[in-house]
């Protein structure tokens, strides 16, 4: 089981925190890893300060652009 969160905190989601939670919502459908992903929203994560939406993948954080998430559910979550 992988878990992933997706901060929603304020910053983030100006960031389209929202648009994250869709393409990851969508891949997670259309691969059937409902039972192998845990998908969860995150209050913020303190890490407002790096560009992009903070995503954590197991422990590790990282930074995102909204038009970027499908490429990094791709080759992070997919191809782990
Ligand atoms: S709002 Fe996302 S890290 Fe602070």
């Amino acid at each position: 089981m992988i878990e992933v969160s997706v901060c929603i905190g304020s910053s983030c989601h100006l960031k389209g925190a929202y648009n994250i939670i869709q393409a990851f919502q969508q891949m997670i459908e259309e691969n059937g890893l409902h039972d192998q992903i845990e998908f969860k929203a995150s209050f913020c994560m303190r890490q407002c300060q790096n560009p992009g939406v903070a995503v954590s993948v197991g422990r590790q954080v990282h930074y995102l652009a909204p038009e970027d998430a499908r490429r990094f559910f791709a080759a992070e979550i997919l191809g782990a």
